[in-house]
Order: C-alpha cells, then sequence, then structure tokens
C-alpha cells in the first residue's frame, strides 16, 4: 500500500486582500519527492503556510486534501495528526520549550492517548538520529531553535522530521545557509525517508540540492500559479539558463504575485 496522496486543487491565497496564489494544482502521490523552484516572491512560502493553516492566509477557493481527508477544513494541530510537516524558511525560535521535549510532544500528539512513546525509546531514537544528522546532543536540551545558527535550525528541522515520520512533508528551502556538509548531511536525513510512504514537496532555489534528492516533479512557480512542470532536467536548465525562457515562453512580464490589479 502506498502513503498518503496530497491533492491541491486551484488554490487561491490572499493576504490582506492582495491576491498571492491565484489557482495552484498540484498531485504529490504517496512516495513522492517534488520540488518547486521559483523566483523570489512568486509565491512558494505562501502555498506552504497556507497548506498547514497559517491564520494570517485566507483561502478564497480551492481545495487541498490528504488522503482524501479534507485538509482545509482541519484546524492546525489537527494537520499535523493527519501527518502533514511543514520545515519552514525562517523556523521559529521558542524560547523556554527544550528541542528535547518539544520533539517528545510532538511525537506522543500523533499517538493516541496511552500509547505514547516511553521515554527509554524516544532517548535511543533522538540519539540514533541526532547522531545519523551529526547534530550535537547537547543542542536536545537548548530552547527550540533558540539562538542557533542558521544551519543549525534547518538540521533540527530534518531531525523533527526523521522522528516524527510524517506522511507528507513540505520543505521550505530546506538548504539555505547550509554549508556544503550540512547539505550533504540534510539530504542524507531526507533520502533515509524515502520510501512509498512518505511523500515530499521540495521548495527550493537551487538545483544543487537536487543532485543529492532526485525529485520525481520539478515544477515552476510564477505569479502565485504552477506555469511549467517537468522532471530533474528542468531544474538542471533554469540552474544554466535561468527564468527568462520560461517568462517568453508563456507570456509573463512581471513573474511576482501580490501586488494590487
Ligand atoms: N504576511 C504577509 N503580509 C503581506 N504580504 C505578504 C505576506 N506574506 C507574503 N506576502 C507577499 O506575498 C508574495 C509572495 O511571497 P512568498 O513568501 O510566498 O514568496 P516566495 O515565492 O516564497 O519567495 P522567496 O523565494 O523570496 O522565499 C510576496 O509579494 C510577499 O511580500
Ligand atoms: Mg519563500
Amino acid at each position: 500500500m502506498s502513503g498518503s496522496t496530497l491533492e491541491i486543487e486551484n488554490l487561491h491565497v490572499e493576504i490582506e486582500g492582495n491576491k498571492i496564489l491565484k489557482g495552484v494544482d498540484l498531485t504529490i502521490k504517496g512516495g513522492e519527492f517534488h520540488a518547486i523552484m521559483g523566483p523570489n516572491g512568486t509565491g512558494k512560502s505562501t502555498l506552504a503556510s497556507a497548506i498547514m493553516g497559517h491564520p494570517s492566509f485566507e483561502i478564497t477557493e480551492g481545495n487541498v486534501y490528504l488522503d482524501g481527508k479534507d485538509v482545509l477544513a482541519m484546524e492546525v494541530d489537527e494537520r499535523a495528526r493527519a501527518g502533514l510537516f511543514l520545515g519552514m524558511q525562517y523556523p521559529s525560535e521558542i524560547s523556554g520549550v527544550t528541542t528535547s521535549d518539544f520533539l517528545r510532544s510532538s511525537i506522543n500528539s500523533r499517538r493516541e492517548e496511552g500509547d505514547e512513546i516511553s521515554l527509554m525509546k524516544f532517548i535511543k531514537e533522538m540519539d540514533q538520529a541526532l547522531d545519523y544528522l551529526d547534530i550535537d546532543k547537547n543542542m536536545a536540551q537548548r530552547y527550540l531553535n533558540e539562538g542557533f545558527s542558521g544551519g543549525e535550525k534547518k538540521r533540527n528541522e530534518i531531525l523533527q522530521l526523521m522522528l516524527l515520520k510524517p506522511e507528507m512533508a513540505i520543505l521550505d528551502e530546506i538548504d539555505s545557509g547550509l554549508d556544503i556538509d550540512a547539505l550533504k548531511v540534510v539530504s542524507k536525513g531526507i533520502n533515509k525517508l524515502r520510501d512509498d510512504q512518505f511523500g515530499c514537496l521540495i521548495i527550493t532555489h537551487y538545483q544543487r540540492l537536487l543532485n543529492y534528492i532526485t525529485p520525481d516533479k520539478v515544477h515552476v512557480m510564477m505569479q502565485g500559479r504552477i506555469v511549467k512542470t517537468g522532471g530533474p532536467d528542468l531544474a538542471k536548465r533554469l540552474e544554466s539558463e535561468g527564468y527568462d525562457w520560461i517568462k517568453e515562453e508563456q507570456g509573463i512580464e512581471e513573474e511576482t504575485t501580490g501586488q494590487e490589479v
């Protein structure tokens, strides 16, 4: 049996009266890895935040389903429990909650009452993941993301991903600010999860990441829509030629979104 399919249908999103997403259609089957690329300000992070239920974003049209269930009808915490995970472009710092406590309660929130992970098992799994991702063990006892360097925050997102084992992850610029070794470690963590129960949407600006994590499909976002879809070769072409040829092909002059029209 394969994992949960994420279906995004004609999604329109506004923020403070500005139309940001203007009809996004995208289906990611369980087990598939997709990448979204696209110039700055074209709506990529908005898509991630809207799916996860960020309160500032108003969905004015469209649907999102995970495994056939209506995601937009769910509360934010229900979305996580349903198996959705968001690795944010700018992870928040949470003072007063240690990384370890945060991870344990996140794991338990996806389990039934009475079926919580034992402390021993949790520590064992966390230690293994910390080792795998080459993260200093002391980090787990620090407040979540507080004072973490950019790269440490990103590794921490992958630590969460490995322990939570969601069905569908959206990773927003998980490669930004990573040095070469960290990029390899983070990619190794994501690849380790690859099986038919785990699907992933990777938002990135750089083909470099896709050298380590081969996507099944690559999408380009402009003007708050997916304007082109291809295979890994599309990312390679973007790396060498930029976006102008797509703008020309699609008759797009201004690729960004969100301006009053
Ligand atoms: N909270 C907000 N308030 C006002 N405008 C916003 C807000 N969030 C996003 N926008 C606007 O929506 C547009 C799309 O932003 P978004 O963050 O989705 O772009 P992006 O494609 O992720 O860009 P980048 O590649 O730079 O991360 C931008 O013009 C942005 O200013
Ligand atoms: Mg963004």
